[in-house]
């Protein structure tokens, strides 16, 4: 089986996918697959992907370009199948705006929010008035938490706007709910399963960019020291999330557990980060999928 790796690309999370790409080479190659390398970014490593040759891509993008369906659009007009969610799905769960509409058709909590177009002009009175002095901001189709914000009062709000509102025409805000920060990988096609929930514990306050990706900047407590109870009710909502996104082969659902026992969902992920520090493999091995393993499975539901 011939894999085409893609990594790189061109999003904000270029860095974040080759280290996932080199993550997921060496798992791949330890799990006996042939692997070629390939940069959507590239035009010459475009055209040897179009020319044929693999049996499947192995998506390593995150991010615009590459998780939002665009190039599962491109896969599906060459007839090459690939791993994850399909291009619907993609272009879905990269928009937290449009992702909470489907969750909350389908039951699952999610912060409460107000959405701004590039129209809408800022009311900071109503934003505050609606979801109190704590906010998080956030791009509508951002990842690894590239431009959101925590802040505090009407000046930082407004602030945090306008940083936001340079990376995407929709902004997204949210009351800040305080809590455990959860997340949660799903795997599988028509039967999902959820694999051990991961607590985040950042060193500082906020998992931001540099608490996800620099070594020792936050902690993984692997399974999460939840309840039973909790523990499997929590699961259950992240392959709600997956089948109510329509994701396919993997997604990674982030949510945040509050002091008073709610949970409430931010976001799903449709190609997790695979880095050395990253959340899906280490779920999975706790589950006692090796890396090697869960690569080997993914290209499995791909083929599907
Ligand atoms: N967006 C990053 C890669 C993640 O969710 O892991
Ligand atoms: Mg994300």
């Amino acid at each position: 089986c011939h894999v085409a790796l893609l990594v790189g690309g061109i999003s904000g999370e270029r860095e974040v996918s080759l280290a996932s790409g080199e993550g997921a080479h060496q798992a791949l190659t330890e799990a006996g697959f042939q692997v070629t390398t390939l940069d959507p970014a590239d035009k010459d490593d475009l055209k040897t992907l179009i020319d044929g040759g693999f049996d499947v891509a192995f998506i390593c993008l995150h991010g615009k370009y590459g998780e939002d369906g665009t190039l599962q659009g491109m896969l599906e007009m060459i007839g090459l199948p690939y791993i994850g969610s399909g291009v619907w799905s993609s272009a879905l769960a990269m928009d937290k705006v449009k992702s909470k509409v489907f969750y909350q058709a389908a039951g699952i909590s999610t912060p409460p929010s107000i959405t701004l177009g590039v129209n809408d002009t800022v009311d900071v009175e109503e934003i505050v008035g609606s979801l109190g002095e704590r906010c998080v901001v956030k791009p509508a189709t951002e990842g690894s938490a590239l431009g959101v914000f925590i802040v505090e009062g009407h000046d930082a709000i407004q602030e945090a706007i306008e940083k936001a509102r340079e990376l995407d025409n929709e902004i997204l805000v949210e009351r800040y709910i305080k809590g455990k920060e959860l997340t949660v990988a799903v795997i599988g096609n028509d039967n999902p399963r959820a694999l051990p929930i991961i607590e985040i514990v950042p060193v500082n306050d906020f998992y931001d960019y540099e608490a996800k990706y620099k070594p020792g900047a936050s902690q993984h407590l692997c399974p999460a020291p939840l309840s039973e109870e909790t523990t499997r009710q929590i699961q259950n909502m992240a392959v709600q999330a997956h089948k109510a996104l329509e994701c396919a082969g993997v997604s990674r659902s982030d949510f945040i557990l509050d002091d008073e026992g709610d949970w409430w969902i931010l976001e799903t992920n449709t190609i997790p980060g695979m880095t050395g520090t990253s959340l899906l493999p280490d779920a999975a091995r706790a589950a006692g999928i090796s890396f090697p393993e869960l690569c080997t499975m993914l290209i499995e539901f791909a083929l599907e």
